[in-house]
């Protein structure tokens, strides 16, 4: 499933990050890429565990965390820290791949296993060209190209891509999730009830019958989650 997360940083949080970033030190993509990926992977990276990445991931993930979509949508038990690319110039694209299946948190012995991947986009999509983010979905293949401060969370199984930038940067900041609810379809369905039942609390207020259905999501997510 794909869902979009409107706003996951606000325009504060936006514009701060989009300050930061405009004086940011690049290096090449490829140096946290896999065997395969590093084949078609012609992006910018800021350095992990720079100083500045450091900032920006506080940055995001104090925004995420406040997020109630994120967390109905993720359900997160390890998010490993969010990381941040450029594509502008030659270095413009990074061809179709498969996100490695299990990360470590840098510098440390924790593994994540990589269940979504998020992308968060930085730059106004009037300001760039090209630089769609084409994802394989079981509805056949998805395009995506979101507003500043808009976020995707997709399938970490998915074949994806970047399309070319022909025109302006694309920054954006991306990173993986573990979550608690392993399988994509027992979380589809969790999030799909939870945004039912936000409806059900909005139009009745907490009826007996919002409360027990509220009690059934509970114990499936209970049933399905590994804490
Ligand atoms: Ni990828």
């Amino acid at each position: 499933m794909l869902i979009r997360i409107p706003a996951a940083l606000n325009a504060s949080a936006l514009a701060q990050a989009q300050a930061w970033l405009a004086d940011a030190a690049w290096e090449s993509g490829a140096a946290t890429a896999g065997a395969q990926a590093v084949q078609v992977k012609h992006n910018q990276q800021l350095p992990v565990g720079s100083e500045l990445a450091r900032r920006l991931q506080g940055l995001v993930l104090g925004e995420l965390e406040r997020h109630p979509t994120f967390f109905s949508a993720a359900l997160p038990k390890r998010v490993l820290p969010p990381m941040f690319n450029r594509y502008a110039g030659a270095s413009n694209r990074y061809g179709n791949h498969v996100d490695q299946a299990v990360r470590y948190v840098p510098g440390s012995a924790q593994r994540v296993r990589t269940d979504l991947s998020c992308t968060l986009f930085l730059s106004d999509p009037a300001d760039y060209d090209g630089g769609e983010l084409v994802m394989a979905d079981t509805f056949g293949e998805q395009r995506v190209k979101l507003a500043a401060g808009d976020m995707v969370l997709y399938p970490g199984s998915s074949v994806h891509r970047v399309e070319p930038v022909t025109r302006g940067e694309r920054l954006a900041s991306f990173f993986w999730i573990e979550s608690m609810v392993r399988s994509d379809a027992q979380r589809r369905l969790l999030y799909e009830m939870d945004v039912s039942l936000m409806r059900l609390r909005q139009l009745h207020g907490d009826s007996d019958a919002a409360v027990q259905l509220t009690g059934t999501y509970h114990n499936l997510l209970r049933m399905w989650a590994d804490t």
